[in-house]
C-alpha cells in the first residue's frame, strides 16, 4: 500500500457528558471514559486505514482529573505510529466548563487498533511518517510503550490466572 498521508491523521469526538455516564461518586465513571477512548481511536483507526479495526492493546492511560456531568468533552485521537497493520493512536481526552469556559485536560492514552480484513485477518495499513520534532517524539514514545508492554507480556504470561483447556 502507498504512502497516503492525505488521509485524515486525527479526529475529534465533542459532546456532552450525560447523567447516565454518571459513577456511584456522582462523577463520570472511568469506564465511560474508557469507552469513548476507543470509540475515538476506532473512528481515528478507519480513517486512517480504510478498513474495519480491532483495538489491541491499550496502555499508558492515565486519569488527571474528574469529568462532571453536563461538562463538554472532547476526545482527541492522533496515529503516532503505524506498524504493517497496526496503528498506535494517542487519545486526549479534555472537558470544559460551559458556563465559565474553563478547559482541563482529564485522561490520557495509547491505543493500538489493527486493520483486518472481511475474513478477520490483518491487511496492511498506510504508513504514517512523523514530520514535526513532536511527531517524532509521540513516535518514539509509542515504540517504548510497544517495547514495555511485550516484556510485561512475557512476565504476564508466566503468570497463569485461567485455567484454558
Ligand atoms: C487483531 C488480531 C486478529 C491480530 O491477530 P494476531 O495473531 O495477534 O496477529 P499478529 O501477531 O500478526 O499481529 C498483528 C499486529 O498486531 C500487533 N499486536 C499484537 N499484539 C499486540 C499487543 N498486545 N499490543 C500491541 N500490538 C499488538 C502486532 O505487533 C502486529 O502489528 P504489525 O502488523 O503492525 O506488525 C487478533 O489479535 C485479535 O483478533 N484480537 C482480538 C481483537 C478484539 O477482539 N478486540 C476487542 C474488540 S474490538
Amino acid at each position: 500500500m502507498s504512502s497516503d498521508n492525505s488521509r485524515p491523521r486525527e479526529i475529534t469526538l465533542r459532546f456532552l457528558a450525560e447523567p447516565t455516564d454518571v459513577n456511584f461518586g456522582g462523577k463520570v465513571h472511568g469506564g465511560a471514559v474508557m469507552k469513548w477512548i476507543d470509540q475515538a481511536g476506532y473512528a481515528c483507526a478507519v480513517g486512517w486505514s480504510g478498513y474495519y479495526c480491532v483495538t489491541v492493546f491499550v496502555g499508558g492511560i492515565r486519569f488527571y482529573k474528574p469529568i462532571f456531568i453536563g461538562q463538554i468533552i472532547e476526545v482527541k485521537a492522533t496515529v503516532v505510529h503505524t506498524g504493517t497493520s497496526s496503528m498506535h493512536i494517542a487519545v486526549d481526552v479534555s472537558a470544559t466548563d460551559p458556563k465559565t469556559g474553563a478547559r482541563k485536560r482529564t485522561t490520557r492514552c495509547l491505543i493500538v487498533f489493527v486493520a483486518v480484513d472481511g475474513a478477520g485477518d490483518t491487511v496492511p495499513v498506510p504508513p504514517w511518517h512523523p514530520k514535526t520534532e513532536e511527531d517524532k517524539r509521540l513516535q518514539q514514545y509509542a515504540v517504548r510503550i510497544g517495547e514495555m508492554r511485550k516484556e510485561q507480556e512475557d512476565e504476564w504470561k508466566s503468570m497463569e490466572l485461567l485455567e484454558l483447556a
